[in-house]
């Protein structure tokens, strides 16, 4: 995780996905959760982005994805016009952006929080060198965060290694709803190897924006009862991670996914984005846990896809459970073999 800012007009930079094990559902103002929410970096899904600056006449913002020139519903420009306030030179500047992420782009994992990690830490690096500053400051991560949470809020847990905390707790002063911090003292060893494997449900479109998710907590008859057990998990889970708790931690993870599709199916209107496939796989997960005796949990996203939590120790035996009884659930047999991650990386230019 290091950079010096040399170049003013060009940034290159992968930023990894992250999973919440702590989710956030709702928001409000501009990009605030109405809960804190706890979440750790994958290693092997990831966006690489670079973004070039040059004048020449009309602004413009011209955006590649993985090659392919594409105007994402409008999105980047939206969000430099947002940042532009903060960043007064994005107005001055014409944008070249190369995207492309490491995992298939129909495997219906969203990829808004790395994109918007990548784009937040070139735009911050840029921004660096055009005042000066060196990067290798906790400033520069601060202000990649919270750039990264303008253009979505989960973004803004993926600049860090490892796991990261976003929105005000107890826990510790340093918390911001407008940023996220790293979460990485004293953190307990057995956590280093957790390993995460997606099991690929539907790549289908989805059928709820998580703006329109977000927004269903507004009115939500159980508002205040999620925002105060986000809060209790969250306590628990820092205290489980910190202990080493591996019992604790699969039972508030699991209570955290559940939660969350269960605030999706009781609002109005109400969706569902489980299908069938993520029910088996959820009760043979469980069946396998109680027979084995490995620890493992499942989390789940704002969609069908199931997260299969286990630890290094037991790689062998889970992939073989995996193998054996879970790819006939997954879509064409697929899944994605990941890992807690190291953060993001510059990629140079
Ligand atoms: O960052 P958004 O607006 O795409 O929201 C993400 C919400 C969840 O993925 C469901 C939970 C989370 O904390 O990442």
């Amino acid at each position: 995780m290091t950079g010096t800012a040399k170049n003013a007009h060009l940034s290159r930079w992968r930023c990894p996905s992250n999973i919440a094990l702590i989710k956030y559902w709702g928001k409000r103002d501009f990009q605030k959760p109405i809960n804190a929410s706890l979440s750790f970096v994958l290693q092997n899904s990831f966006t690489e982005t670079s973004v070039e600056l040059y004048k020449d006449g009309n602004q413009k913002v011209e955006f590649y994805f993985e090659g392919n020139e594409s105007s994402f519903d409008n999105r980047i420009e939206k969000y430099l016009n947002q940042i532009s306030e903060r960043i007064p030179w994005v107005n001055k500047y014409n944008f070249r952006i190369h995207s492309s992420n490491s995992f298939p782009h129909s495997a219906g994992i969203a990829s808004s929080a790395s994109s918007f990690g990548a784009l937040a830490l070139c735009l911050t690096e840029l921004d660096f060198a055009h005042s000066g500053k060196e990067t290798d400051s906790s400033e520069f991560w601060q202000n990649a965060s919270e750039l990264a949470r303008m253009g979505s809020g989960s973004a803004c847990r993926s600049v860090y290694p490892g796991f990261a905390i976003w929105g005000k707790t107890q826990l510790f002063e340093s918390c911001s709803d407008d940023y996220a911090i790293p979460l990485s003292e004293g953190i307990h060893p057995v956590f280093f190897g957790l390993c995460d494997a997606i099991l690929l449900v539907d790549s289908g479109k989805k059928e709820v924006s998580s703006s329109a998710g977000h927004q269903s907590m507004n009115e939500h008859i159980y508002q205040r009862s999620r925002v105060a057990q986000a809060c209790l998990n969250i306590n628990e889970l820092y205290l489980a991670l910190l202990t080493g708790d591996q019992e604790k931690f699969i039972t508030i993870v699991e209570n955290e996914a559940l939660s969350l599709h269960a605030m999706m199916m009781t609002s109005n209107p109400s969706f569902m984005l489980l299908k069938p496939k993520s029910l088996e796989l959820i009760s043979r997960i469980r069946r396998f846990r109680e027979k084995s005796k490995i620890p493992m949990s499942f989390t789940i996203d704002a969609g069908p896809n199931i997260h299969l939590l286990y630890f290094q120790e037991s790689e062998l035996d889970v992939k073989a459970f995996i193998e054996r009884e879970l790819l006939g659930f997954c879509e064409n047999g697929k899944w994605i073999d990941d890992q807690i991650g190291k953060g993001p990386e510059n990629r140079g230019r």
